[in-house]
């Protein structure tokens, strides 16, 4: 039966580390794939990880089935990480999920669930998983503006005006924080404004936050969650722990919903976990095992907390540093909106030709839209690269 089907392409990113991986240039600089690395290039495991998963190894006692809704205190963990006290625990519901991609495939199963012919408004443009993962699920996307590759802004006046015409419930996905791929964020002031038009719309929020802590902070990262929180009826949340934790290959990630009462919260509680079971049967447990425990201890907690804190101020550093580079050796060309982006990506702004030449001339690779992550970015190879780019521009 399998001879029907034919090879699918390959994936833009996965071929790209393949391609980086084969290049023997010692110089060779990976901008593409999705990953934070340290100063030297390394995507280390937190030593916060390490410290708790000792303790599981001691402390562990069966390998049996947890439940469909995965561990109870990570769930509880993952909810306080996420709204704090924004929301309140009789609307919500919690479950683990395999990954920030298990979250957001459970949420578009549920919202399918919900409403058959329901439509998810999404940035445009936004991560390439978002369009395989929701509308491979059967939902229907439409795009609202949002990044001015011309000026390198947000199109908040387009977006909210492309909002206030939407139908009343339909969906709207919002990157909670570290917009991928434009790592531009919207202000507090024009998050209020995409609040109120929610509310005046009475359109139904989606969140997915995959970069908590690498904006602001872990505590300020979730601002619109916590403003939608006390003032929607209804509110979806995708989490994943793969960045902020480390846990990529762990496959850890929460989804909560806020329902508009109690009552409505057991009916989706049950349903959830019984969409779960028809999908996967239970998540992964091992990854979530450690949050948990981090997130429960209070010197591990702390202890991540500055994990990350390095994190985000070393992709930070790099913004600044590889700007500073730019300006000097690209006179005339305006790179600043690499330092106004948060997280690990942004866009070069070059075109997809130049693209090619810093791959083939100067073995740096990045995607054809010009994303770059900027965990590639080293003190050693800052120069190389403003060099390489400054050839090309
Ligand atoms: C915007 C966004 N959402 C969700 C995810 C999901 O990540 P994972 O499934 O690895 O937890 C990612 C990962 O790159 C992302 O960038």
């Amino acid at each position: 039966m399998f001879e029907s089907l034919q090879p699918m392409p390959a994936d833009a990113i996965l071929g790209l580390i393949a391609e980086h991986r084969d290049d023997p240039r010692p110089e060779k600089i990976d901008l593409g794939v999705g990953v934070y690395r340290n100063a030297a290039g390394e995507t280390p495991v937190l030593d916060t990880v390490k410290k708790a998963e000792r303790r599981l190894l001691e402390s562990q006692t069966t390998k049996a089935y947890i439940g469909t809704a995965g561990d109870a205190s990570f769930n509880a963990a993952m909810q306080d990480l996420t709204f704090a006290d924004s929301a309140p625990g009789d609307r919500l519901v919690t479950i683990q999920t395999p990954g920030g991609s298990g979250s957001l495939r459970v949420a578009a199963g549920m919202l399918l669930r919900a409403h058959e012919s329901v439509s998810v408004w999404a940035s445009e443009p936004t991560w390439a998983n978002h369009a395989p993962l929701l509308g491979g699920a059967g939902l229907q996307l439409k795009p609202y503006p949002y990044y001015d590759a011309e000026r390198h802004v947000i199109r908040i006046d387009a977006m909210l005006e492309t909002l206030r015409a939407a139908p009343q419930g339909d969906v709207i996905l919002l990157h909670g924080c570290c917009h991928n791929p434009s790592g531009l964020d919207p202000t507090e002031d024009e998050w209020q404004a995409i609040v109120d038009v929610v509310i005046e719309r009475e359109l139904i929020p989606f969140i997915d936050i995959a970069y908590q802590g690498f904006a602001r902070s872990v505590d300020d990262d979730p601002f619109v969650i916590r403003e939608l929180a006390g003032r929607v009826p209804e509110l979806v949340v995708a989490n994943s722990c793969s960045k902020n934790f480390g846990l990529y290959r762990d496959r850890v990630g929460a989804l909560s919903f806020l329902t508009a009462d109690g009552a409505t919260r057991d009916v989706v509680s049950s349903q959830v976990n019984n969409y779960v079971r028809t999908l996967y049967s239970v998540p992964p447990d091992h990854g979530a095992a450690v949050v948990s425990m981090i997130l429960h201890d209070p010197d591990l907690r702390s202890d991540w907390i500055d994990e990350v804190n390095e994190m985000r101020d070393r992709l930070a550093d790099m913004r600044v540093l590889f700007n500073a580079a730019l300006v000097e050796k690209t006179p005339g060309r305006d790179f600043s909106h690499l330092v106004r982006a948060n997280g690990m990506f942004c866009f070069l702004g070059i075109s997809a030709d130049q693209v090619q030449r810093l791959k083939k001339d100067y073995g740096i690779y990045m995607v054809d839209s010009s994303r770059i992550n900027v965990a590639g970015i080293t003190e050693d190879n800052v120069g190389y690269l403003s060099d390489a780019i400054a050839a090309v521009v």
